[in-house]
């Protein structure tokens, strides 16, 4: 017999799948998704950041009996959902129907005795669980089921494409294996809950909202958690309650700029996070960067996070590509395939550098589709048309105003196959002039490009800065190589499909490939200078574990 709570959370999911509640876009089947009432991204942020509330994080010793952890964090309050994953140890993320549980638990909880270490008090969600007796720790059998939380090896991908029935099924089959699970997107709205607990020790009104690829519809397991500190709660912006003649202000101190105090609040956060958060390790601070930020690592969690204040820019942006992504299910599968050739093909890093970053390569593929014909999205500047009153939105003198509704938005009558998308993304951008034009998605159209860099692609909102501005000539020109190549290499596949039989990589498994002229330029080298022996073994390895992926 399954457990009552199980049945319930069952059903409770396959309705939510059709009201297009609970589930994030990425958890929809592809074909569903279109038919859907579509969620706000306000409202989806809202009700994942409320949920997180609920929630907490608990390491566990390695053989335990879910039943039992089960009935025993109940003691508490009824739990709505939970499961169990791995990082650094057996961690449980465990969200009750009501906040009021987490007290109860927080109540019943002590700090510990480290022996030759001293504890630094915090009153945090995140615990740790141990045995009364470590020696007896119960006679039943430990029946833990991890939730993964990475995406798939490079040798399962590559089967699971060569068993895919067609292009279109490959697309969708990688966009499926990479995404941003359920339990996956719950972590990561916890961890954000998890830092502002921390964060509001001295500034008791903020909220921390992950923004990038966590909730632009375009994450994939695996990637970096940013976050924003955002402010504007604490009544800064308010204009506060007059009473007759009076208003009063809190007494502050004042510094310069915008910049330096954004760079003081997030210095004092990195410090907090470093002496005070639990799992918080490696912290570092990045305060003269552009975008200040603070880099750390939540070991429980497993991700790598960016913390930035006085960012709302990006939150929007954050917004827009949630709309893309969920306006139609092609989107996503393409955006996907591209990220994982461009990384299968170095083009992309996470090493900070010269490379197109997958932000840039998403506006990309944005702006190709509002290219097609009839085209498959629609501009920036016609979802500003559809605006009401509430969407109006200025931030720092940008207007970023856009609907936030999508059932507004008419559906394309784009029909085009993910195959035919794909192949004509790689000619099109194979022949794009990027010397002379700008790409811009807010009119969907190329522009002049207004400056010199050599791949220049519009800041939706911030229109005077270039999103791809660290991108040098000899990148960009990876770029356009590659995808003439790829373009080659699915209009070759198009005439000689090997059969299923034949377990060839072929369709997107052949463009993850490493590519051809990438293996000559290598033979080239070898060829122009004879190197020493170790590097030519080192080059051989790199062919032949290219050749194996
Ligand atoms: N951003 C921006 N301009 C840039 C770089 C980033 O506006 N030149 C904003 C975008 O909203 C982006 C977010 O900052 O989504 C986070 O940046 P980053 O982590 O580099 O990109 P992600 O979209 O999160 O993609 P990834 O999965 O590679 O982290
Ligand atoms: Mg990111």
């Amino acid at each position: 017999r399954r457990p009552v709570h199980r049945l319930f959370r069952c059903a409770g999911t396959v309705a939510a799948d059709l009201k297009g509640e609970e589930q994030l876009p990425g958890s929809v089947e592809p074909d569903s998704q279109d038919k859907i009432l579509k969620k706000r991204f306000s409202e989806v942020q809202k009700e994942r950041r409320e949920q997180a509330q609920r929630t907490v994080l608990i390491n566990c010793p390695n053989k335990i009996s879910e039943k039992k952890f089960i009935k025993y964090i109940s003691q508490h309050g009824p739990i709505n959902s939970h499961f169990f994953y791995e990082s650094f140890g057996l961690h449980a993320v465990i969200e009750f129907c009501q906040k009021e549980s987490v007290a109860s638990l927080q109540d019943a909880v002590c700090t510990p005795n480290l022996g030759t270490e001293t504890a630094i008090p915090f009153r945090s969600r995140f615990f740790n669980l141990k045995w009364t007796n470590p020696l007896n720790p119960g006679s039943e059998q430990p029946n833990v089921q991890c939730s993964n939380q990475l995406p798939p090896a490079s040798k399962k991908l590559f089967q699971l494409l060569c068993r895919a029935e067609s292009m279109d099924d490959q697309l969708n089959t990688l966009l499926k294996e990479f995404q941003i699970t359920e339990e996956n997107a719950k972590l990561r709205h916890l961890t954000c809950s998890l830092i502002e607990d921390i964060a509001a020790a001295y500034l008791p009104d903020c909220t921390v909202r992950p923004f990038g690829s966590s909730v632009n519809s375009f994450g994939k397991l695996g990637c970096d958690l940013d976050m924003f500190l955002d402010l504007d709660e604490t009544g800064r912006l308010n204009p506060g309650k007059t009473s007759g003649h009076f208003q009063m202000e809190f007494q502050v101190k004042s510094v310069p700029s915008e910049r330096i105090a954004t760079q003081k609040i997030l210095s004092v956060i990195g410090e907090c996070l470093d002496h005070f958060g639990p799992g918080c390790v490696g912290v570092q601070k990045i305060l003269n960067a552009r975008c200040p930020l603070v880099r750390f690592s939540q070991q429980a969690s497993g991700f790598q996070c960016d913390l930035t204040s006085n960012n709302r820019i990006a939150l929007k942006s954050s917004e827009l590509l949630y709309m893309y992504g969920t306006l139609d299910s092609r989107v996503r599968a393409l955006v996907f395939s591209i990220r994982c050739w461009a990384r299968a093909h170095s083009l992309t890093s996470s090493i900070p550098g010269a490379w197109i970053t997958n932000f840039s390569l998403t506006m990309m593929v944005i702006f190709f589709l509002q290219r097609r014909s009839p085209p498959l999205l629609p501009t920036l500047d016609y979802l500003k048309t559809l605006a009401d009153e509430g969407d109006q939105c200025v931030i720092e003198g940008h207007n970023c105003t856009f609907t936030s509704d999508l059932n507004r938005i008419k559906p394309s009558g784009n029909t085009e196959t993910l195959e035919l998308l794909l192949m004509e993304f790689f000619e099109y951008f194979g022949n794009f002039a990027f010397n002379k034009n700008s790409i811009n998605i807010r009119q969907g159209r190329e522009q002049n490009k207004p400056e010199s860099s050599p791949l220049h692609i519009q800041n939706p909102f911030e229109t005077s800065l270039n999103v791809s501005k660290n991108v040098n000539q000899s990148q960009l020109q990876k770029f356009v190589d590659l995808a003439r190549e790829s373009a080659w290499i699915l209009q070759q596949e198009d005439k000689a499909r090997p059969s299923s039989a034949s377990h060839q990589p072929w369709g997107l498994a052949a463009l993850l490939l490493p590519s051809v002229s990438h293996s000559k330029s290598l033979a080239r080298k070898k060829r122009k200078k004879p190197a020493s022996e170790r590097i030519r073994n080192l080059l051989d390895s790199i062919k032949s574990s290219g050749k194996e992926q």
